[in-house]
């Protein structure tokens, strides 16, 4: 079963959305699960410190590298085979072929930065994955653990309902998804594309093919590189 364990500073934010529709009925049934845990309940003085000023300088603070690793070690002993996942802007970009790579895996320990960062030799001594949701900087990694998670739990076979569904969605192909209609036919006066009516499911296919690369033209290039 793929097993996901959030560290945070606000474990209250989760499940969140993870908990609702077909994620959260994914959970019930057993085919995922998510542990949030408190990183203060590792910190080991009076005020519950996790983090102090940078060395060198400058403004924020930065996440202590050891209280950060009790964390991970009591979560994840060094046997534990799921990944190590720090969310941090400067991380690599989340792509689909890494959600497919962690959804047929055994989970994921994800770590949600706050402040200013999170000291440089826990990232190195925990073999930290920094990943990225976006070219944007959130307030903490906790909204970016929720975008992660929900991209690789509906992988996990039986979470999302069709699973053919998906094998033509934006980036399954490398490209853009095609433009989607349904009734009615006349809606503000735009018909629906004669051809999808047409019941010739080789035309059909075709301009659906042409569409996605308009579009991944127009909007993606860099995805046709
Ligand atoms: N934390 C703050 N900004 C982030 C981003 N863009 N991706 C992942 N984690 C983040």
């Amino acid at each position: 079963m793929f097993s996901a364990d959030i560290i945070t500073l606000f474990p209250e934010l989760f499940p969140g959305p993870l908990g609702a529709s077909v994620l959260g009925r994914g959970m019930n049934d057993g085919l995922w699960s998510l542990h949030a845990t408190q990183l203060r309940d590792f910190a080991t003085d009076r005020h519950r410190t996790v983090d102090d000023t940078p060395s060198g300088g400058g403004a924020g603070m930065v996440l202590r590298p050891d209280i950060l690793a009790q964390a991970i070690d009591t979560v994840a002993p060094p046997d534990d085979l799921r990944p190590r996942i720090l969310m941090s802007p400067r991380g690599k970009p989340l792509t689909q072929a890494r959600a497919h790579e962690l959804a047929t895996g055994p989970g994921a320990v994800i770590v949600c930065g706050r402040f200013e960062g999170v000291d440089q030799r826990v990232i190195e001594a925990r073999q930290l994955e920094e990943v990225s949701i976006g070219d944007y900087v959130l307030a903490g990694g906790e909204v970016a653990a929720m975008v992660l998670l929900e991209a690789v739990v509906r992988l996990i076979p039986g979470v999302l309902g069709a699973p053919d569904s998906r094998d033509e969605e934006s980036f399954e192909n490398g490209l853009l998804e095609y433009p989607q209609y349904t009734r009615p036919q006349t809606f503000e006066g735009r018909d629906i594309p004669a051809v999808l009516t047409s019941g010739d499911h080789g035309r059909i296919a075709k301009w659906r093919h042409q569409q996605s690369l308009e579009l991944t033209q127009a909007r993606r290039p860099d995805l046709l590189k």
